[in-house]
């Protein structure tokens, strides 16, 4: 059985399948429409969600399947104590397959690993999103029409954007890609994606202050919207909130084909005049994120009887209890009976990186 907690739990082939299938279903809309009669979706979102909770609910009422869940942990028994692997266990007597928004970091894989169902990542505190990674991939195939030789400017927060994270491991995978790194000192990209995911990967990167340095070059800017529930520090957030505006303005300097992608909500980050500008991509990508969903949903549950091999959640050579985690956030000191697991950092030989958010031991 196969879930996705990673984008990288999809191989380059099994995501372009995906994508093709979204495709497809755009273009036969009705072929698909009882394809998941009889089946049920659990949504469960912990986390504050418009786009990911409701497309996942349109996809799979437009499969013909139905959805329950909750949209407010506090309303459960979440709120008297009830973990997430034990959430996990009793869901899975009701459901074919679940969707976890969660604000604790490995939340999603700790799920995987107590679940007799498929398991999809719907957003990992600041580490994963993956499926906002199909969604961008759908939007940039359907606008641009390649993934290969792209040039794309990340801008915002860098450092807790997990669609960010997510989708730069995608196109890792891709020949020609540059990513240019558009943020405040504050919020750069994370040590280990620069390390193990561009480097190892032989993506050239480059971190630079001004939108304006290179908007010329970018054939995608991926905007993102300073989180303020990711700061424990309201003063930090203050000084950086504001850091990048794009309007119509900046936007004279980029090439017309050019396309804006961003995960929404956004707040301030690009001023409504863009709106109106072909190049203005962000609520077309929001109606991607259905097809591709339908897609996902459709292809894990065909996958749900085989015996995947491939799909190891847990590296072969990780270790268990031997580390503590140096992430407040992360699911291994947030929850009892969650075992710490680490894995050999692959960018310093000797260090070891936990698995559920990737950071570092203590
Ligand atoms: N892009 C995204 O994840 O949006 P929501 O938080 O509204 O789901």
């Amino acid at each position: 059985m196969k879930h996705l907690i990673d984008p990288t739990d999809l191989t380059r082939q099994e995501t372009e399948e995906i994508i093709d299938l979204a495709l497809d279903i755009i273009a036969n809309r009705d072929k698909y429409s009882e394809s998941c009669k009889g089946k049920k979706l659990a949504t469960l979102f912990y986390e504050p969600s418009t786009r990911t909770r409701l497309s996942f609910t349109a996809a799979m009422m437009e499969l013909g399947g139905n959805v329950l869940g909750f949209s407010d942990a506090q309303n459960t028994s979440v709120s008297k104590g009830e973990t997430c692997a034990d959430t996990t266990k009793v869901i899975n007597c009701f459901a074919d397959i679940i969707a976890m928004r969660h604000f604790e970091e490995g939340a999603a894989l700790v799920s995987a690993l107590n679940s007799r169902i498929p398991v999809i990542n719907a957003g990992d505190g600041s580490h994963a999103h993956p499926t906002q990674t199909l969604t961008d991939l759908l939007t940039i195939k359907r606008e641009i029409g390649r993934f290969d030789n792209l040039t794309i400017g990340f801008c915002g927060d860098l450092k807790f954007g997990r669609t960010v994270h997510s989708l730069i491991k995608a196109l890792s995978r891709y020949s020609g890609v540059k990513v240019v790194l558009i943020a405040p000192e504050q919020l750069r990209l994370p040590d280990y994606m620069k390390k193990e995911v561009c480097e190892v990967n032989g993506i050239p990167y480059k971190e630079v202050s001004t939108l304006e340095e290179v908007m010329p070059e970018l054939d995608v800017l991926y905007m993102t919207r300073v989180q303020k529930e990711r700061f424990f520090d309201e003063d930090e957030f203050d000084r950086v909130k504001d850091c990048f505006i794009l309007d119509a303005e900046k936007l004279r300097a980029a090439k017309p084909e050019m396309r804006i992608l961003h995960p929404l909500p956004r707040v301030n980050e690009i001023s409504v005049d863009v709106d109106a500008d072909p190049r203005a991509a962000y609520f077309r990508q929001v109606e991607n994120g259905k097809f591709v969903r339908m897609a996902l949903i459709l292809t894990l549950l065909r996958w749900a009887g085989r015996d995947d091999k491939q799909n190891r959640l847990i590296p072969a050579d990780a270790v268990r209890n031997q580390h503590v985690c140096r992430n407040p956030r992360c699911i291994s000191n947030m929850e009892v009976n969650v075992d710490s697991i680490f894995r050999p950092a692959a960018d310093h030989p000797g260090e070891w990186r936990c698995v559920y958010c990737e950071s570092k031991s203590k």
